[in-house]
């Protein structure tokens, strides 16, 4: 098969679209034919080497590790799927990845995918919107009523973290440049901070949450929004944990774990038009270099993603 693989870490040269074994399900997992791949942050990083010393990849690796396309074969012992289901998952991390013609994944982590998405949009999907999900959700116990500030709205995981807290009805600012004003206003924010010509840490105070979805000093002059015993939930690295306990507020840092049963969930709601995906810019396979520099760029809109098969 088709692959897009690296044999060494580093830079977008790094990336090589060549012919791969096509992996063989092993029991509990199924074979996925591939016909999208959505593109992430941490496959720019995890090429890069940048995951290292925290997952041990083997190489050469095919990165991707967000997919939709169809149930090819079933492995042993596996029940809750059939050829020709159309599914979408978030994948191991420390496995072979999506930018390829198949990908052998575990069953418990794929789930059906939306029906009112085709491939493209649904591969935009698992692993940005789990990780909303997780972070608002799980981590952070998100009410109605409350109030949330979420950085980077307009970005992969923010425009799904606007949308689920809207859903979940509560007062929703966000950071964004502003060409994306409109744009996440769209997505149901009701106040939009332009992070280029205002310090949001003068504009918004007593937050019950706030989504960290940017780190460094962003995340250190996060903690002004906070009410006292307001919670910060990160997706990138705590810069002094334990210390904002001392201020009497909390925090926590989230992980995206595979989760079958909440993309079940999430694709309830996408197919009931309360959530969907953005998808700004789509690449054939073999465009995978164009792919990540546009999301290292780190100014993308919504989501891109990797064309495999139509
Ligand atoms: N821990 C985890 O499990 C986990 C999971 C997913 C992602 N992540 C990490 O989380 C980060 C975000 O991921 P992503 O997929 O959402 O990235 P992304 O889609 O590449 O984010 C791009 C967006 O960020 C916005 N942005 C850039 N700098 C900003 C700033 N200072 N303030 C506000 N908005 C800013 C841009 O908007 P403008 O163009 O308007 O500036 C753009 O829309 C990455 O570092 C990724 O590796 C971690």
């Amino acid at each position: 098969m088709k692959a897009v693989r690296i044999h060494q870490f580093g830079g977008v040269e790094v990336l090589r679209y060549e012919d791969a074994p096509r992996p063989v399900p092993g029991p509990g997992e199924v074979l996925i034919r591939v016909h999208a791949a959505g593109v992430n942050p941490v496959d720019w990083k995890i090429r890069e080497g940048r995951l290292q010393g925290r997952i041990s990849h083997h190489l050469p690796l095919t990165l991707g590790w967000d997919v939709a396309g169809v149930i090819e074969q079933p492995g042993p012992g596996v029940t809750q799927f059939n050829v020709g289901d159309a599914v979408y998952a978030r994948p191991d991390l420390a496995r072979d990845g999506a930018y390829a013609e198949y990908i052998a994944v575990r069953a418990s982590e794929a789930a059906l995918k939306p029906k009112s998405l085709d491939f493209i949009h649904a591969a935009a999907v698992p692993l940005s919107a789990l990780t909303a999900w997780q972070s608002l959700f799980d981590a952070g116990d998100l009410q109605p009523g409350q109030k949330i500030l979420i950085h980077a709205g307009a970005g992969g995981v923010g425009h799904y973290a606007v949308q689920f807290a809207r859903w979940k009805g509560a007062h929703v600012v966000t950071t964004a440049s502003a060409r994306n004003a409109s744009f996440v206003r769209s997505l149901g924010a009701d106040e939009a901070i332009d992070y280029t010509a205002t310090r949001f840490e003068d504009a918004v105070r007593d937050m019950d949450m706030v989504f960290d979805t940017v780190g460094g000093e962003v995340q250190a002059r996060s903690w002004k929004a906070l009410r006292q015993g307001g919670i910060l939930v990160s997706i990138l690295a705590l810069t002094v944990p334990g210390e904002a306990e001392q201020h009497g507020w909390r925090s926590a840092y989230v992980f995206v774990q595979p989760n079958a049963a909440q993309l079940t969930r999430i694709a309830e709601l996408i197919d009931a038009g309360k959530v969907k995906p953005v998808v700004e810019n789509v690449f054939p396979l073999h465009e995978a270099a164009r792919a990540h520099a546009a999301v290292q760029g780190g100014h993308t809109r919504g989501k891109v993603v990797l064309r495999v098969a139509d």
